[in-house]
C-alpha cells in the first residue's frame, strides 16, 4: 500500500491509472475506521480495480472547536486496517496540504445544506462539499463511496456531483451496525457506558415508526410523536432533531405521507469524563426511509 501525502503525487498516480485503463474507487473517510467504514472498501473493490481511501479530518466542516479537538486521530491503527483490506493508496494529507495558506475558494448546495444537521452546524455542509470536491480533483476517481448512515451528506454530494458535472459515479452503502443495532460511529467510543447503552434509543424510535408507517400509519405528526415517546425512555438523550423530510428533496414531508419518508435523527448524550473535551455531549445521528406498503421501494438519496 503507497501513503501518499501531496496532492500533486496523488493526481500524478491518477493519470498513470486512468492511462492504463484501471478504474479508481475512492473512499474519503477522516479515519478512526471501524467496520462501517470497512465496509464502504468493500463497495469500492466490487466497482474498481484500485481503491484509495482518503484520511483526513477536515477542520472546515467542525463549527464547534472542541468537538475538532476531541475528534479522535489513530493514524498509524488506520493505515494497518487499510493494509488489511487491501486498500491500493491511503491519502493522508496535512491541512497545510488541502488548505494552502491564501485558499478563498469554497463549494456550496444552497438550501440542501442548510436544514436537519446543517440547521444545527452552520456552515458543517460547506466544509463537506469543498473538502469532498478538493479530494475527488486529487484522486480523479470514477467512483467515490459514501455511507447512508450519513443520508444528508450522501444527498449533498449527490447533487453538487450532478449539478457540476463531476463525471464520477457516487455509490451509498448501508448503515453498518452494533450487534444492539447501534449504527457504528467514530463518536460512540466517546460515550460514558450509560450512555452508549441507551444510545439504543435512536435506532428503537426508527424501528417503531417503521412498524407504524408499515402497519398504515401515515400521519406525519402521530409518527414523530411515537418516536420522541421511543427517545424520551432514554433519560440521558436530548433530541437536536427528529423529522420527517422527501428523501430527495429533503424537504419537510406533508402532514399525511404520499409516498417514501426519511425520518432523520440526532441526538445528544454525555460524553466520558476521560474525553479530551472535558465532557462535552456527544451528537449521534441515524435514519431510515420509511415506505408505506404500497409505494415503490426504490429510494435512494
Ligand atoms: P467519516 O465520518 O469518517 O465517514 C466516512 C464515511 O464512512 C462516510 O461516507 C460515512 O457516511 C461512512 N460511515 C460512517 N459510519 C458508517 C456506518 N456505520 N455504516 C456505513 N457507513 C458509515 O463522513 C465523513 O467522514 C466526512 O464528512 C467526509 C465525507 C470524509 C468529508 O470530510
Amino acid at each position: 500500500m503507497q501513503v501518499i501525502e501531496t496532492v500533486s503525487r496523488l493526481q500524478s498516480l491518477a493519470d498513470t491509472e486512468r492511462a492504463s485503463g484501471r478504474r479508481i474507487a475512492l473512499v474519503p473517510t477522516m479515519g478512526a475506521l471501524h467496520p462501517g467504514h470497512l465496509a464502504l472498501v468493500e463497495a469500492a473493490r466490487e466497482r474498481a480495480d484500485r481503491v484509495w481511501v482518503s484520511i483526513f479530518v477536515n477542520p472546515t466542516q467542525f463549527n464547534d472547536p472542541a468537538d475538532l479537538d476531541g475528534y479522535p486521530r489513530q493514524l498509524e491503527a488506520d493505515l494497518d486496517r487499510c493494509r488489511e483490506c487491501g486498500v491500493d493508496v491511503a491519502f493522508c494529507p496535512s491541512v497545510e496540504e488541502m488548505y494552502p495558506a491564501g485558499s478563498v475558494t469554497t463549494v456550496q448546495v444552497g438550501e440542501l445544506g442548510e436544514s436537519l444537521c446543517g440547521a444545527s452546524r452552520p456552515g458543517h455542509f460547506d466544509g463537506v462539499t469543498t473538502i469532498v470536491t478538493k479530494l475527488l480533483l486529487a484522486s480523479r476517481p470514477h467512483v467515490a463511496v459514501f455511507g447512508e448512515k450519513d443520508y444528508q451528506q450522501l444527498a449533498v454530494i449527490r447533487a453538487m456531483a450532478r449539478d457540476l458535472d463531476f463525471g464520477v459515479e457516487i455509490v451509498g452503502v448501508a448503515t453498518v451496525r452494533e450487534a444492539d443495532g447501534v449504527a457504528l460511529s467514530s463518536r460512540n467510543v466517546r460515550l460514558t457506558p450509560e450512555a452508549r447503552s441507551q444510545a439504543r434509543a435512536l435506532v428503537r424510535a426508527l424501528d417503531a415508526a417503521e412498524s407504524a408507517v408499515g402497519a398504515g400509519e401515515g400521519d406525519t405528526r402521530r409518527i414523530l410523536k411515537m418516536v420522541s415517546d421511543e427517545i424520551a425512555k432514554a433519560p440521558l438523550a436530548r433530541v437536536d432533531y427528529a423529522e420527517m423530510r422527501d428523501p430527495h428533496s429533503l424537504k419537510p414531508s406533508p402532514p399525511e405521507l404520499a409516498g417514501a419518508a426519511l425520518l432523520a435523527l440526532a441526538v445528544f448524550f454525555p460524553a466520558s469524563d476521560s474525553d479530551s473535551t472535558g465532557g462535552e455531549s456527544v451528537r449521534l445521528i441515524d435514519n431510515r426511509v420509511l415506505v408505506p406498503s404500497g409505494s415503490s421501494t426504490q429510494q435512494e438519496p
